[in-house]
């Protein structure tokens, strides 16, 4: 009540990268237990369901119900919130969400209502087939629109939720995003579990970056580590070790919300490793605020560096070939001016300067202070 909220990055789990349409009650309550025993002390708060969880239509009075997979919504929800943590779902403006669900079309009010009522603290709104009632070629106003109708919804709920876009970046959703009232939004499609779409989504971030600030960040969508299938078939991400160091050093620069997208039953210690190294998550979490911005970029690697509070910076120093190299940002570099502490996040090590050798597709991440 009043925006304030989501003025650091979401830290959470979302079901679609593991489960699709098959996301069921028994899976979130699996995933809700596993983060607040594994993940919440290092921050992490979100459990989100993806699209799967509507009814085919709504009851007698209109309002949005569950599909027999969710047989008690609230009982879910309260379920989530007494292990500590919060609870997200999932809507479309359109009248269908993108898997053939009920959508909120129409019925916004409704819904919003419905949320407060079962205790919702996030809701991600799909576009999906909102697509068949905007014209063609919506212009931004036709844009906006279906966000500005919701977010005015969500504000007569009687709760805080953090409102999260998703229209894969259409009219370049960042510009926009934060004074239409989202707290997040998509700026691509969807990512799916290899080095091609995960770098490619990421190292294209720096058009966006200058709009991201505190209460909203641009998303380049959920995390692929750990196992993920996006339906029944489950299998680990086709990303090497050093591919994620990688992901989930450049979402933490992004100041991205990391939504984990994998079986939460069954995270192996690689995987809890990446998400529980509190030098890592503080990069994300930082409260500033800020996006990094792509600093170098030639065609062996790239560097990366992200403002954080205190006149300190977060650097990311990336291999985009398929070989071992030496990657160094020299000290008489006009970025590294002043800076005499540095410190490797990923081994939480101080260094005593800001070059390594750096893996195939790996990263070196670093913080710096004077
Ligand atoms: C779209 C979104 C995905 C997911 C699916 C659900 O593709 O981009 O993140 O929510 O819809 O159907």
């Amino acid at each position: 009540i009043g925006n304030k909220i989501g003025l650091t990055p979401a830290l959470g789990w979302n079901s679609w990268n593991a489960w699709g349409l098959s996301v069921n009650d028994e899976k979130v309550r699996t995933a809700a237990r596993e983060m607040s025993e594994r993940l919440a002390s290092h921050g992490w708060s979100y459990i989100n369901i993806d699209d799967g969880w509507e009814a085919e239509s709504r009851d007698a009075d209109g309002k949005i119900v569950p599909n027999e997979k969710f047989p008690n919504m609230k009982g879910l929800t309260d379920y989530v919130h007494g292990l500590g943590l919060r609870m997200g779902i999932y809507s479309s403006p359109g009248p269908r969400t993108c898997g053939g669900y009920l959508g909120s079309y129409q019925h916004e009010d409704d819904d919003a209502i419905t949320y407060g009522k079962w205790g919702i603290d996030y809701l991600k709104y799909d576009w999906c087939s909102y697509g068949q009632i905007a014209p063609p070629h919506p212009n931004l106003d036709e844009m906006k629109k279906p966000y500005l109708v919701m977010r005015a919804s969500l504000d007569k709920a009687d709760r805080d939720i953090l409102f999260s876009y998703c229209q894969y970046g259409m009219g370049q959703v960042w510009k926009w995003g934060a004074e239409a009232g989202g707290n997040s939004w998509r700026t691509t499609g969807d990512i799916t579990d290899t080095w091609e779409s995960m770098s490619g989504i990421g190292f294209s971030q720096d058009k966006a970056a200058p709009y991201a600030g505190p209460g909203h960040y641009n998303d380049p969508d959920m995390l692929v580590v750990g196992k993920v299938g996006w339906g029944p078939a489950l299998h680990n991400t086709r990303l090497t070790y050093d591919e994620q160091y990688t992901h989930i050093s450049l979402w933490s620069l992004l100041a991205s919300p990391l939504l984990i997208g994998c079986d939460m039953g069954h995270l192996d210690r690689f995987t809890l490793s990446l998400l529980t190294n509190d030098e890592v998550i503080a990069i994300n979490q930082d409260a500033l605020g800020k996006e990094a911005r792509q600093y170098v970029k030639n065609a062996d690697y790239q560097i990366w560096v992200k403002e954080l509070t205190g006149g300190r910076k977060a650097i990311g120093l990336f291999n985009m070939t398929d070989k071992y190299q030496t990657i160094t940002l020299p000290k008489t570099d006009a970025a590294l001016k002043g800076y005499t502490k540095i410190r490797d996040a990923w081994r939480q090590q101080n260094l005593t300067a800001v070059s390594g050798k750096v893996a195939p597709h790996g990263v070196l991440l670093v913080t710096v202070s004077k």
